[in-house]
């Protein structure tokens, strides 16, 4: 299932079965057209996106057309509910979402990642570049993506008070620092491996949220193979295309180092739905009794539980969320009566829902 090729994308992907992949992410060549070398104010040199897999466009249609025939081919491999993220500054950004929305992708999101340690603009001429742009698309409008909208609440830990539990909607906005110390891979002589190797955060965020564990996650442009040992470590499969075998080769070293992490995380276990329990079972089971006092929440008023899970008011047998409304006149015909009625245990009020929680916890 696994599979790390060296090669050209568009050869390669055109081998790839339809709607066979969950997930894709694709950090293309930007074409940053830098002209002559980068240099600090010092004078010594910096070593910025300058290479020749970067560099090979001459005009923008060539870079367009390029572009069409690479994203086609993903939208041809990408499942029907299956998703794409494409990465890219603000030289290629605007050309590829123009692109992708002729080819029919759908948008769900574009997310700034902002730097927290972004490269200075040595020379001051224009502000510090400190973003690129990510798209979150899908293959079209009906597409039942995946999106583990808690594990993202989870993986969003820029909170104040995360520490202490709080948790907040992951916004579209992220701060991420830029791929750098033991992470960045380094060649024998200590020169960095390759100059936009994507940080491993990134990538684990990208692939918690969007993709289910087995799920199998394609980069065109795998570059040092970061999609592919995020995948490894959050139990996906993967597919990395690189044409560049020098980057492949410290890449599986890499790859080879990277551990399934067994969590939470990577099973998304904070989107899974709890079990659905009746109160009839919990008599059944004894977590409840028939005839049992439920005490409407800061009132006086009780009604008493029959075995047939209704409670039993004023000589009506009623269910207990419609019995809770009515209480309560609300202007909802039903409440969550779970979180309104409580029984007693040792001589203490106890809600329904903690009666509940306890009960799925025994027969998990
Ligand atoms: C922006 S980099 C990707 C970096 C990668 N995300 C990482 O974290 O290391 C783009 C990569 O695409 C590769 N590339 C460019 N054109 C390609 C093609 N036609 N087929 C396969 N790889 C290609 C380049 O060699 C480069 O490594």
């Amino acid at each position: 299932m696994n599979n790390i090729i060296i090669g050209d994308c568009l050869l390669e992907l055109k081998k790839i079965p339809d709607e066979s992949i969950d997930l894709i992410f694709a950090d293309p060549p930007y074409w940053m057209r830098v002209d002559g070398i980068l240099k600090r104010p010092e004078g010594t040199e910096y070593q910025g996106c300058n290479d020749e897999w970067d560099n090979k466009f001459t005009t923008n249609e060539d870079y367009n057309k390029f572009t069409t025939l690479w994203l086609s081919e993903c939208k041809r491999i990408l499942k029907k509910n299956g998703s794409i993220w494409v990465i890219g500054g603000m030289q290629c950004i605007y050309s590829i979402g123009a692109i992708m929305q002729n080819l029919g992708f759908w948008f769900i999101n574009d997310v700034i990642w902002q730097k927290t340690n972004p490269t200075p603009n040595f020379l001051g001429t224009r502000l510090n570049n400190a973003h690129e742009t990510l798209i979150w698309a899908t293959k079209t409008t009906k597409s039942k993506y995946t999106f583990n909208y808690k594990t993202a609440k989870e993986l969003n830990n820029d909170i104040v008070n995360f520490e202490k539990g709080e948790r907040r909607q992951l916004g579209s906005i992220w701060k991420i620092p830029v791929c750098s110390g033991n992470e960045r891979l380094k060649k024998e002589n200590g020169e960095k491996l390759h100059s936009t190797q994507k940080p491993e955060s990134l990538l684990y965020r990208i692939i918690a949220i969007s993709s289910k564990l087995g799920d199998t996650v394609l980069d065109p442009f795998g570059g040092t193979l970061t999609t592919a040992a995020m995948s490894k470590k959050l139990g996906r499969n993967y597919i990395s295309i690189e044409q560049k075998k020098e980057y492949v080769d410290y890449g599986l070293i890499r790859l080879e180092n990277i551990v399934f992490e067994d969590s939470k995380i990577a099973h998304a276990e904070f989107d899974k739905k709890p079990q659905k329990v009746t109160l009839q079972e919990m008599i059944e089971k004894g977590f409840l009794q028939d005839n049992e006092n439920f005490y409407l929440k800061n009132t006086l008023l009780i009604a008493q539980l029959q075995k047939n899970g209704k409670l039993l008011y004023a000589n009506n047998e009623i269910d207990m969320h419609s019995l809770a409304a009515k209480l309560k006149n609300s202007k909802s015909e039903r409440l969550n009566g779970y979180n309104f009625w409580e029984v007693e245990r040792n001589g203490i009020r106890v809600s329904i829902d903690t009666i509940r929680q306890n009960y799925r916890e025994a027969i998990s």
